[in-house]
């Protein structure tokens, strides 16, 4: 299984970071791991202002699909005191997910499989939440993901995401952190995400945009890329080649409405 986000010797260059910058991997914690374990606009700020949205029972569970390097999983778990388990398609990524897993001690409430948002390996109505935070835009059949994040949500339950929305003026720049030339990105507007949800039995609560929010995280990084003061230990590490022009045109992106970057909380009623 192969997705822009493999990449061979991953594992080693993640964790030769966390050792270059001066962290003990027998005490890494959610705070510790956060500036590198959440890998999308805005990181760690982002999941915990998203997590607000989330409504989930004690004793519940949450899915997380595409769950990359897993901090925002493990902080749901801690967050909600509830069983998490994420999927992910990128081989790489979930062994390093697991291994941090172990290290931190989540293990007993975290759970990682590799597998396709698409075609889920869980039972019917498993969920009270599913969260997918900048995953959807490498996702081609939306359709079928949620024919099952509806499939695998218990009534009542809720699908929390942040969505890369294509915007007004067609196609963006590339490469962009998901996409180096256009292969494996596949945008859809945000009322077309709103239109796909509905057709599959879903509720709109509400969805907001969020290119403000999601510009500043991208003009903080850009100018630390800019400026050489990009710590040792960071989200750039799991971007791969060509940080700064994935990193700019995603700003331009935003700025030019190519992109259109969105927050919504849905239902299965
Ligand atoms: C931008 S990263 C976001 C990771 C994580 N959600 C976070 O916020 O830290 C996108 C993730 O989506 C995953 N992904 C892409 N296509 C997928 C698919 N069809 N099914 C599951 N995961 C997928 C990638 O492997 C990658 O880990």
């Amino acid at each position: 299984m192969t997705t822009h986000w493999s990449d061979t010797g991953f594992s080693e260059r993640f964790f030769a970071a966390i050792d270059a910058a001066g962290l003990d991997k027998a005490a890494l914690t959610i705070d510790t791991l956060a500036p590198g374990d959440h890998i999308h606009a805005m990181g760690f700020v982002a999941t915990k202002a998203l997590a607000q949205a989330i409504e989930v029972p004690s004793h519940g569970r949450i899915l997380d699909i595409g769950a990359g390097l897993g901090g925002p999983a493990r902080y749901l778990a801690q967050r909600f005191q509830c069983q998490v388990s994420g999927i992910d398609i990128t081989p790489e990524w979930v062994s390093v997910a697991q291994q941090l897993n172990v290290l931190t001690g989540f293990d007993d409430r975290v759970d990682f499989s590799v597998g396709d948002g698409s075609a889920l390996p869980y039972k019917d109505q498993q969920f009270d939440a599913v969260v997918c935070q900048h995953v959807t835009m490498n996702i081609a059949n939306r359709q079928q993901l949620f024919h099952e994040v509806f499939r695998v949500l218990k009534p009542g339950g809720c699908l929390v995401m942040s969505e890369q929305g294509l915007g007004i003026n067609g196609q963006p720049r590339f490469p962009v952190p998901w996409s180096t030339d256009g292969t494996h990105s596949f945008l859809l507007t945000p009322s077309e995400t709103e239109g796909v949800l509905v057709a599959n039995g879903f509720r709109i609560a509400w969805i907001e945009q969020s290119a403000e929010q999601d510009l500043s995280g991208y003009t903080r990084f850009l100018a630390q890329i800019q400026a050489g003061t990009l710590p040792p230990f960071g989200s750039h590490i799991a971007l791969g080649d060509a940080v700064l022009e994935k990193i700019q045109n995603a700003a331009d992106n935003i700025r030019n409405q190519h992109i259109m970057p969105f927050l919504l909380l849905a239902h299965r009623p």
